[in-house]
């Protein structure tokens, strides 16, 4: 079986060296292109040009980060999914994962939700597929996951809320409750089990999710998910489930499953018809999405590639080729027809640095360009081998082309395809080359031949990410220290107290707080505005955070209208659930677990230290 997918899982270890990392409150971009006036082009994922009524969001300058100030261990930045949910550092998300700044689709999308305009969704992977067919109005999914360890809280809600608003712009919705990884990663009876769930669906429903048009199942109960996580399972070993998870001799086969089944809910959109997912999760969940983007390539029949001769190139060999490509005219005696060993002879006298070696009898030590003024950056090593592969290919021509490599494709697959290419073609053992399409079309044309043929054709799911709240004590908001968050089921009155009781970013006296202004971006009441209360309001969360720092807010007035928000936001939630439990009943999720027992045994991990 070829493995050779782009996507990046085998080669990063989902922990990072905590040495040197610095615990800092990440400043969060200004998002002031995003009002609901955005234009855009409709035909580019880039878009520049905006239209701008600028109302200028309240957050998005800086917004604590969990609370991982006062958490142990607060300068490991760990993407673990069983772990400890908070992150010291978001920048290192970028730097370190390749999670991307929301910040970048943010033009793109329509009409953005208050969590995408208050940063508080911070990142992405490739969301910009799923933005432009909200656009166009596309077929897209959302999907995400629930595991039903405790009761449903306001964190979960960001996640609820991101699942209905993309169900409002059109997309297919789905919301899964995570029984079978509660159960084998987290040891719950299934009885608990049942209780947590209907919870977590009734909370959802009663904010607004369609059950008629959107789609809400059980892992456990689902079988065709589970006849898919088993195909899936054929292209995962266990290796990876140590490289990415840490699993090791002594991890349970239930919760190896539980993982093969959560890439099966990632890609369970797809499976009548491929199209653009969004998964909406806190940046714990980023191994997953990893694993899932990459168990979706190896899935496929064909790869599609761009070359520019016989041979294969490595991404970096391939974008400096394309620039000394352009460059063709300078060095190539006929510049329609240039050669690989002229492009070869070319890039080794004037772009290889010079060197001490004068054995080399082509070089001439003194290289005129750098790969810098072609607008790369790669190493000199990249600038050898590709030198090399130049060479080889002697007088062949160097020409662009798009290459389809046959991954998994059937024989029968292999030959419709080459059928199916317009224009000059060129077929060799295990791929075919194509002269006349530009890659757009040939991704689609090899999706196309894929689902004909009985494959999945599956887009890589993409990913957007939230910021975890701090909680309401400071530090992190965990299911098992009830005063440091707000459950959607607290009673009401409970609710005004706890935000009464919060930490806040204040001063030690009112008059300080006068003369200084308080702490809003490390104020946990100030992030349920910004969260939640003021809901779609900008207007009230900028009021809050600039009478706050400028000193015209007092900690006691700003707690005491947060816990009355907080309290008929609760109020009218419980009235809501209510409401919906015949929906939840018209549903054909059974929410009475008819398993036999032994009883629950230690798992591997932790119980205790998640945001639940
Ligand atoms: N693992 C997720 C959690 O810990 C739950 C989950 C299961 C999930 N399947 C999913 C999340 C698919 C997103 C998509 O909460
Ligand atoms: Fe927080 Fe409000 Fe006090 Fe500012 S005034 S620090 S936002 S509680």
């Amino acid at each position: 079986m070829t493995r050779d997918t782009d996507d990046d899982i085998t080669d990063t270890s989902s922990e990072v060296d905590a040495d040197g990392d610095v615990d800092i409150t990440t400043t969060l971009p200004t998002n002031t292109e995003c009002d609901a006036d955005t234009t855009m082009n409709e035909d580019s994922d880039n878009l520049t040009e905006t239209e701008t009524e600028v109302t200028v969001p309240p957050t998005g300058r800086t917004i604590p980060d969990g609370g991982a100030t006062d958490a142990e261990g607060a300068d490991d930045v760990t993407l673990d999914p069983w772990g400890s949910s908070t992150v010291s550092d978001y920048q290192k998300l970028f730097t370190e994962f390749g999670i991307e700044t929301f910040d970048d689709v943010l033009p793109a999308v329509p009409n953005p939700h208050y969590l995408m305009r208050r940063g508080v969704i911070f990142g992405h992977r490739e969301y910009s597929p799923v933005a432009k067919a909200l656009r166009n109005d596309d077929p897209a999914a959302v999907l995400s996951g629930f595991m039903p360890t405790g009761d449903p809280h306001i964190g979960h809600k960001l996640v609820f809320d991101e699942i209905i608003w993309h169900q409002q712009r059109g997309a297919d919705a789905y919301a899964l409750i995570a029984d079978l990884e509660a159960h084998a990663a987290r040891g719950l009876s299934w009885s608990e089990i049942d209780d947590h769930a209907r919870d977590y669906l009734l909370s959802l429903l009663a904010l607004g999710f369609d059950p008629e048009s959107g789609e809400l199942y059980r892992q456990s109960g689902n079988r065709e998910l589970q006849d898919f996580a088993f195909e899936l399972g054929s292209q995962a070993n266990f290796s990876e489930f140590e490289g990415i998870y840490g699993f090791d001799s002594e991890t349970n086969v239930a919760y190896m499953q539980s993982v093969i089944t959560q890439m099966a809910d990632i890609l369970y959109p797809q499976l009548e018809e491929p199209k653009p997912t969004v998964i909406p999760v806190g940046p714990d969940q980023d191994p997953h999405v990893r694993f899932a983007r990459d168990l979706a390539a190896r899935m496929r029949f064909f790869k599609v590639t761009k070359a520019y001769a016989s041979f294969e190139l490595t991404e970096p060999e391939r974008e400096l080729i394309a620039a000394v490509y352009d460059e063709r005219e300078v060095y190539a005696e006929d510049a329609s027809r240039p050669r690989c060993a002229e492009a070869a002879t070319w890039v080794m006298n004037h772009l290889m640095a010079p060197t001490d070696d004068t054995s080399n009898e082509t070089h001439d030590g003194n290289a005129d360009m750098s790969v810098d003024t072609l607008g790369v950056v790669v190493s000199d090593a990249v600038v050898e081998s590709t030198i090399e592969k130049l060479e080889n290919a002697g007088m062949e021509p160097l020409r662009p082309r798009v290459r389809f490599l046959d991954a998994n494709a059937t024989d029968e697959a292999f030959e419709a395809l080459i059928t199916a290419i317009d224009g000059e073609k060129r077929r060799y053992d295990e791929h075919i080359d194509a002269f006349d399409l530009n890659a757009a079309d040939a991704t689609d044309l090899a999706r196309e031949v894929e689902t004909n043929h009985g494959g999945y054709g599956f887009v890589a799911p993409s990913s957007i990410y939230h910021r975890f709240m701090t909680g309401l004590t400071g530090g992190k908001m965990s299911s098992s220290v009830p005063a440091s968050h707000i459950s959607l089921l607290d009673e009401p009155e409970k609710g005004y107290e706890k935000v009464k009781q919060a930490t806040t970013g204040g001063r030690e006296t009112a008059q300080k707080q006068r003369e200084l202004g308080g702490k809003a971006d490390e104020c946990p009441v100030y992030e349920l505005y910004a969260y939640l209360l003021a809901n779609d309001d900008d207007t009230l969360a900028t009021e809050v955070y600039n009478e706050c720092v400028s000193g015209d807010r007092l900690c006691g007035s700003c707690k005491e209208q947060a816990a009355e928000l907080m309290q008929a936001f609760l109020e009218e939630h419980q009235e809501k659930r209510k409401e919906v439990q015949s929906l939840l009943e018209d549903t054909d999720i059974s929410l009475t677990s008819d398993r036999r027992k032994i009883a629950a045994s230690d798992t591997t991990d932790s119980l205790d230290d998640k945001e639940e």
